[in-house]
């Protein structure tokens, strides 16, 4: 099943490599969530899904707990009356003043269906701030909604850092990581890159508690970009470049693609015929 969100990064197209690799749990525990890809595509009995982005989470509760209900709600926005540059902007500045969190939820999915590309992105003052993105006529993802809620039964929500989703799981816990990708250009020693705010740091301190976590028995799975930098960064881990052939460049004529890379942390894994291993050099 599809997301119902656009989102920067979704997973949608390579969900069944990851769903291959994942090692079975209770529960699967998603730090970076985005558009829940990995959630609606597996069978865990349980699962936490959480994100630094409040206003995603804030859509995944009213969904989870209002239903059809919301999701009639937020029908009744996707209108051709709706769909021009001065009822996007009137509807985003309202977005981005109200105090009414239903209606919050329901203008999220308004704009990231008729914002451009379905882009989530704010500006200093956390001000949501992406133009409209002139579809004929945008999809309203009734299915996919519908679909979302009631798996949604079996999943918590929480908004916050992936550190502090990371240390609180458990045995019985396998959690899946999907940080903001490394720049493709990234060497092991980038230093001043920060994508979204997700810098060095950040990267490093995934892949040390991914070490620590699979030490105490939790396994975890981190997908990347496959870089000179997560060479060295998941050195510790059973390593697979996924075979996606249209994203395969090395050669450096073809940049508009990328080669995946996918670390199972904790789990060693004798099957790697389903994949190419290969280094971009
Ligand atoms: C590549 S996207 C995840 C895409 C997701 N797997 C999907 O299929 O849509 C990365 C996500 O990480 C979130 N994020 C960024 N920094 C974070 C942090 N420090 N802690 C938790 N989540 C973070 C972003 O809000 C974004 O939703």
């Amino acid at each position: 099943m599809k997301p119902f969100l656009k989102w920067a990064g979704g997973k949608y197209r390579i969900v069944e490599a990851i769903r291959r690799r994942l090692p079975p749990g209770r529960r699967l525990v998603e730090p970076f969530a985005g558009s829940a890809a990995v959630f609606l595509n597996t069978d865990y009995t349980e699962y936490l899904l959480s994100d630094i982005n409040p206003d995603l989470i804030h859509v995944y509760r009213t969904l989870q707990l209002h239903g059809d209900h919301f999701i009639d709600y937020c029908k009744m926005l996707f209108t051709p009356e709706n769909n021009t540059p001065e009822r996007y902007y009137a509807l985003r500045e309202e977005f981005n003043t109200t105090q009414d969190g239903w209606r919050k939820a329901a203008l999220f999915v308004y704009l990231n269906r008729h914002g451009y590309n379905g882009l989530c992105r704010y500006n200093a003052s956390g001000q949501f701030n992406v133009p409209f993105g002139r579809y004929k006529r945008p999809y309203f993802p009734e299915i996919e909604m519908r679909y979302f809620a009631r798996k949604a039964q079996r999943a918590t929500f929480i908004c916050g850092d992936f550190r502090d989703v990371m240390r609180a799981t458990q045995p019985g816990d396998v959690v899946y990581c999907d940080p903001p990708y490394v720049p493709l250009s990234a060497t092991a020693n980038f230093t001043d890159y920060a994508a979204g705010g997700f810098g060095v740091k950040d990267q490093e301190d995934l892949s040390r508690l991914a070490q620590e976590l699979s030490e105490r028995g939790v396994p975890v799975l981190i997908s990347n970009h496959a870089t000179e930098f997560t060479n060295a960064a998941y050195a510790m881990a059973d390593v697979e470049y996924l075979e996606v052939r249209r994203f395969i460049s090395c050669d450096g004529d073809n940049r508009g693609t990328a080669p995946e890379v996918l670390a199972l942390f904790g789990v060693r894994s004798d099957d790697a015929s389903k994949y190419t291993r290969w280094i971009c050099k």
